[in-house]
């Protein structure tokens, strides 16, 4: 057994680590509070919402966002103007779409000259990505709803073979990882360079059970089958979304599941393919073959539901299903 001076020095650094958390995540609040008074009385309730409920939570991943900044020598001041340069952009795709009904960004090839081709963009992007994903209550839940459904649906099984598909941030395989520790292994696949960097700076350390592929996930070896295929924001990115459940359908296992998030009604930079109600999602997969097992959403906004389907605000579809 640890020594007990040793176990006390773990935690003073695990306070310690927890601390500087706390204060980044502050003066980056704070800092975007300085430069828009608006957008922060709106992550303000997020926060105290995740703050409230999910307190553990918020300080392990923080963890990692903090990290993954440090690791970039970014300070709160830059990682806040990313992420407001980003909230920007929403605003001005949100315009579009609330006139024209319809995402400006008209198809996935446009997407990649105007913004995954484009480092410039990609940087500031994927930074405040990664900080929404710990200031957005409808993130949060999301995060919370996967985690909490995990053990229930594997019950008996430890040993999982998963797949995720563009995991950037690399938070659903990182808490697949927590629950299930003896894992078989976590094979990433992903398109870009620059977002695999990102999720191996997350969660990629020490873990050869990790394998990375760049690769277009229409180009992966069908003979490959797995547990568990984990697709979070994919979806909304491609033109035929449906011909990506197929291939995802053949790389389970019988008994397998796949995880899916994706947004209704959520303009931006590099979203093309519209879904506007949760139906048309579940619609689309048991199009696919797929059947559903369990689901949730959380809108973006603090209204009722009536009011949020009436107003087209964005909402955040999760669901697990498998093979027919
Ligand atoms: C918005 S990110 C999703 C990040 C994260 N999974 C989440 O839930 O927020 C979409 C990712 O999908 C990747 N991607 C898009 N099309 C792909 C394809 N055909 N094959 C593999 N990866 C793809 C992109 O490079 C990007 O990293």
């Amino acid at each position: 057994m640890e020594p007990v001076s040793l176990r006390f020095k773990k935690s003073n650094k695990f306070m310690e680590n927890i601390k500087n958390e706390v204060a980044f995540f502050n003066e980056l609040v704070a800092e975007i509070e300085k430069k828009d008074k608006l957008h922060s009385k709106k992550i303000n309730g997020n926060i105290s919402y995740i703050k409230e409920h999910f307190p553990a939570q918020l300080d392990e991943l923080l963890g990692l966002v903090k990290a993954y900044f440090d690791n970039l020598g970014l300070d709160s001041v830059r990682v806040a103007s990313d992420y407001l340069k980003m909230i920007k952009d929403m605003r001005t795709e949100g315009l579009y779409f609330y006139k024209h009904g319809k995402y400006r960004c008209d198809n996935q090839y446009i997407a990649n000259e105007y913004v995954y081709s484009k480092p410039e963009i990609m940087s500031y992007y994927m930074n405040a990505l990664l900080v929404s994903q710990v200031m957005w209550k409808h993130h949060f839940n999301i995060f919370m709803y996967f985690q909490s459904h995990l053990k229930t649906l594997f019950k008996s099984k430890s040993k999982l073979s998963i797949l995720d598909i563009g995991p950037g941030h690399g938070f659903f395989s990182y808490l697949v990882k927590k629950e299930f520790p003896d894992y078989e292994k976590i094979d990433i696949v992903d398109i870009s360079d620059t977002s695999l960097e990102m999720t191996k700076k997350i969660i990629g350390f020490d873990d050869e059970k990790i394998n990375y592929t760049k690769k277009d996930i229409f180009d992966y070896d069908d003979s490959n089958k797995y547990d568990f295929i984990v697709l979070g924001e994919v979806l909304e990115h491609l033109d035929e979304p449906k011909q990506i459940l197929i291939k995802l359908s053949k790389l389970l296992k019988p008994s397998g599941l796949l995880w899916i998030t994706t947004p209704t009604n959520s303009p931006a930079l590099d979203h093309v393919y519209l879904f506007k109600t949760k139906e048309e999602v579940l619609l689309l997969i048991s199009e696919s073959g797929l059947v559903t097992v369990d689901s949730c959403n959380y809108f973006a906004e603090d209204v009722d539901e009536q009011t949020a389907l009436k107003n087209k605000i964005t909402n955040l579809v999760g669901l697990f299903c498998k093979n027919i």
